[in-house]
């Protein structure tokens, strides 16, 4: 029999087991099938099988992951895995690692990063990206994955724009990249579990001058100025240069776009995440003064037709399937839940994007 590998934490007290479990390797058999799950049982699961998986029957794994009652964020740590976004964090963890210690940056790893991703983006679904983009996180995963989600987002719209090739790359590189000088700012300040004081907000805007300036002058300049700019706004109102109009390039705005997307649709320590509607629908007010309104307009345009069929949760638990985005109503989606076609509103709305292969 095929055993399949599942992880401690997707199992729940009070789960009746269809099949047998195995340990790890599928050599000792640790619990039968129809014993029910007490919290004692799990517990000594854990202490038993220190690298935190179990093993079981096909059956009995589908079973699991399609019940609805594994949480969440196991869930979407498995699916990341099998996306190939979980190998990539960790690759732009240790990217920025090295550059917080040695305060050089790996520039060899950086666009080996750079291309994979580039490739994801030639080959994976929307959906799949934007699973991985909008799920919830860690506060201390925060940088790393802001950095990856800005190159996944630069690289879509490049694509969108139908850049060259050439191009797009400078775009995802620049997305990895435009916030490393973050490295440089003193941690309590980045992570602090509050709002920042003023003077804490002045050191912070002085990363992306410490962006520019940890990449070396045999970068390409494009990008370096785009993490140098993606903090100004067409206004001259944004930092550190105050810049603004055709001063700004293309990837700088480009990345601005991103930058601000994946800061909305992420929980900080001073505010609660927002849905991907939510954000789509605030770009369209004009709520951020100072992006390029014409790419603006066409990251919505294509974000709402892409966001068209994708599964989500709603606040009922139940999942449904976007039919159809309201142009003039973006927050309010149309859903098809069990059959059950309607608009959502304050009262039944979605809560996240969902696993896009099941449940
Ligand atoms: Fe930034």
């Amino acid at each position: 029999m095929r055993l399949r590998k599942i992880p401690i934490d997707f199992l729940w007290e009070g789960l009746e087991l269809s099949g047998d479990i195995y340990n790890d390797r599928g050599s000792v058999l640790l619990l039968k099938r129809g014993e029910v799950l007490t919290q004692d049982r799990l517990d000594k699961l854990s202490k038993f099988e220190r690298g935190g998986y179990i093993t079981t029957s096909e059956e009995t794994y589908q079973e699991i992951l399609n019940s609805g009652k594994a949480p969440r964020a196991a869930l979407q740590r498995v699916y990341e895995e099998a996306v190939g976004y979980t190998a990539l964090k960790n690759d732009v963890d240790s990217i920025f690692s090295v550059t917080r210690n040695a305060s050089e940056i790996n520039m060899e790893a950086t666009e080996t990063v750079t291309k994979d991703i580039f490739t994801k983006i030639k080959v994976l679904d929307f959906p799949k990206i934007f699973q991985c983009i909008d799920a919830p996180r860690e506060m201390d995963e925060n940088l790393q994955r802001h950095s990856l989600n800005v190159a996944f987002t630069n690289g879509v719209i490049g694509q969108w724009l139908k850049l060259p090739e050439p191009m797009i790359k400078k775009l995802v590189c620049a997305g990895l990249v435009h916030d490393i000088g973050k490295t440089k700012i003193p941690e309590e300040i980045l992570n602090a579990p509050r709002r920042l004081t003023e003077e804490e907000f002045e050191i912070i805007k002085a990363h992306p001058v410490y962006s520019y300036e940890l990449l070396w002058d045999n970068v390409d300049e494009d990008i370096r100025l785009a993490a140098r700019h993606h903090h100004e706004r067409l206004d001259g109102k944004g930092y550190p240069d105050q810049i603004a109009g055709d001063e700004i390039s293309l990837l700088a705005r480009i990345t601005a776009i991103s930058d601000v997307y994946d800061a909305m649709i992420s929980q900080r320590s001073y505010k609660e995440s927002m849905i991907p509607f939510d954000v789509l629908e605030k770009f369209k007010k004009g709520e951020f003064p100072g992006l390029d309104e014409r790419l603006v307009d066409l990251f919505v345009k294509n974000m709402v037709a892409n966001y068209r069929d994708v599964k989500v949760q709603m606040s009922d638990g139940r999942i449904g399937v976007v039919r159809y985005i309201p142009p003039n109503d973006l927050n309010h989606p149309i859903i098809n839940c069990n059959h059950d076609v309607s608009q959502t509103d304050d009262k039944w709305y979605c809560v996240c994007i969902a696993n896009q292969t099941g449940k």
